[in-house]
């Protein structure tokens, strides 16, 4: 074998890229892509992958999964979860912090990347959690390469308590001189437990109770006091899963003030509403913030192509099927499975015209990587990086079942849709891991990602807490 052999090559696809679709082959060594370009032109490979009729797209980066371990490991577990993520073209997975210890000291990051190393078969980040009684973790948190933080304004599952406002501000000072992304859940905890007391009180166990609780103003208040305290302290910010038609003129307002904060939306509020939570089994979508009235959809997809809402992610929430049914909405768990689904229900708005192809990657691949500092290595097909690629067949149907999902979770209210658009194969550093919907790939293949964020840009660091304790005279 010459040295100039490759390992593989992907022949005769559409490339597809955010600027746009082109036919090219792929060509991989040691993990990653060293060419992009006529199959001629690529060295000879051992391995060669016929992609004739099919896209090639970049493997699908997931900012948000709970994939439940340590701790609840009947609604997930890593290798479930990142089976699932595998086989719904998700290459790289950002996991959220409320498990069981929940990700707020090193002690707990080592044992939860302990045990994504062992089974996940996908690169994955590992969160820290901003809350009110670490805030003197976040720093070695950086340091051991949590790939962001997260806060939770608003009370969902585990139960985390909700930082007060103080311990918020002085954290984002904290964050603003780290560099890395504080994602978070934007909504008003102490209205939305005062609504949801009131509702409790009039005897309200209806699905609708919950949207009642957390009516679109507990989004929107959260989201300009988050972005207030980001412009204030220069931290930066991710808004998690964005559901309110409402809250959009407030992005733009703050994103054209120079903040920098990202947003996205989940496919659940572009394709699901709330008025089907009247029909029966409809309390299988109560999840946090919820899935609100139709009206929302249309301003949400406007959000995607001009650029307010920046990228898609999934909330994968996965549950038990007896923790998601009942008639006391309260007792319902918030959340359900979603990463093996998104790819191909945002492929299906492809295929519908709804959405273009290039702005898929963006949305899917590109956004994501750039805000959380791994562009160029994840979110992008070209030389030097990742291997990270999903074969698509634009013309293949897909049924979407529960039965077919690898999550432990096996609860879907998309069950039997129809979508066109089909991932056929996952690679992950230059290995097959998910292929016609069958896992081939190793547990514990998957990789820690950590970011590579630009320099911190922190703001009135004069009059931070640190600055104010250390100066007893006026510093400024
Ligand atoms: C999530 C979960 O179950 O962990 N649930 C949800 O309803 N979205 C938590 C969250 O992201 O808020
Ligand atoms: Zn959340």
């Amino acid at each position: 074998m010459s040295d100039a052999t490759i390992d593989t090559a992907i022949i005769g696809g559409t490339i597809a890229t955010e600027e746009g679709l082109f036919p090219a082959s792929v060509g991989i060594d040691d993990g990653r892509i060293v060419a992009v370009g006529d199959a001629e032109t690529l060295p000879a490979a051992r391995e060669s992958i016929d992609a004739r009729g099919k896209i090639v797209m970049p493997g699908v980066v997931d900012v948000h999964v709970h994939f439940r371990e340590p701790g609840m490991t009947h609604k997930e577990d890593w290798g479930t979860g990142s089976a699932a993520a595998a086989l719904g073209g998700v290459t790289t997975v950002f996991e959220m912090p409320n498990t069981d210890p929940p990700v707020d000291t090193i002690e707990h990051f080592e044992i939860k990347k302990a045990f994504a190393e062992a089974s996940s078969h996908v690169d994955f980040g590992i969160y820290g959690l901003l809350g009110e009684h670490n805030l003197d973790q976040l720093p070695a948190l950086a340091e051991a390469g949590v790939c962001g933080y997260k806060l939770f304004l608003g009370n969902t599952t585990g139960d985390l308590p909700c930082p007060s406002d103080g311990a918020v501000l002085e954290g984002f000072e904290i964050l603003a001189e780290l560099g890395l992304r504080c994602t978070i859940h934007a909504e008003n905890s102490p209205i939305l437990f005062w609504r949801q007391n009131k509702m409790i009180a009039a005897g309200r166990r209806d699905p609708y109770a919950h949207l009642a609780a957390r009516t679109d103003v507990v989004a929107v208040e959260a989201l300009n006091r988050s972005a207030i305290f980001a412009e204030w302290t220069g931290a930066r910010i991710h808004i998690a899963h964005e559901s309110c038609a409402a809250s959009l003129p407030f992005i733009r307002f703050f994103k054209a003030r120079g903040v920098d904060m990202t947003v996205e939306t989940l496919p659940q509020y572009l394709y699901l509403n709330a008025e089907s939570m009247l029909e029966p089994g409809g309390e299988v979508i109560r999840m946090n913030p919820p899935i609100r009235q139709k009206a929302n959809q249309a301003p949400l997809w406007e959000g995607l192509s001009d650029g307010s809402i920046d990228m898609i992610s999934t909330d994968h929430a996965p549950h038990a099927r007896s923790e998601k049914y009942g008639d006391d909405i309260w007792k319902i768990a918030c959340g359900f499975p979603g990463v093996q689904t998104s790819l191909p229900l945002m492929l299906d708005a492809v295929s519908k015209g709804r959405l273009s192809m290039p702005d898929c990657v963006r949305l899917m691949c590109g956004a994501a990587a750039r805000a959380f500092g791994l562009y160029g290595v994840k979110g992008v097909i070209r030389p030097g990086a990742d291997a990270d690629i999903v074969m698509v067949d634009p013309d293949a149907t897909l049924v979407l079942r529960s039965e077919d999902l690898a999550s432990r979770g096996k609860v879907l209210p998309y069950e039997g849709w129809e979508v066109n658009g089909k991932p056929v194969l996952t690679m992950l550093r230059g290995k097959t891991v998910a292929k016609e919907g069958v896992m081939v790939g190793q547990a514990g293949f998957g990789r820690m990602v950590s970011p590579s964020m630009p320099a911190p840009l922190p703001r009135n660091t004069a009059t931070t807490i640190k600055a104010s304790l250390q100066h007893r005279q006026q510093p400024w």
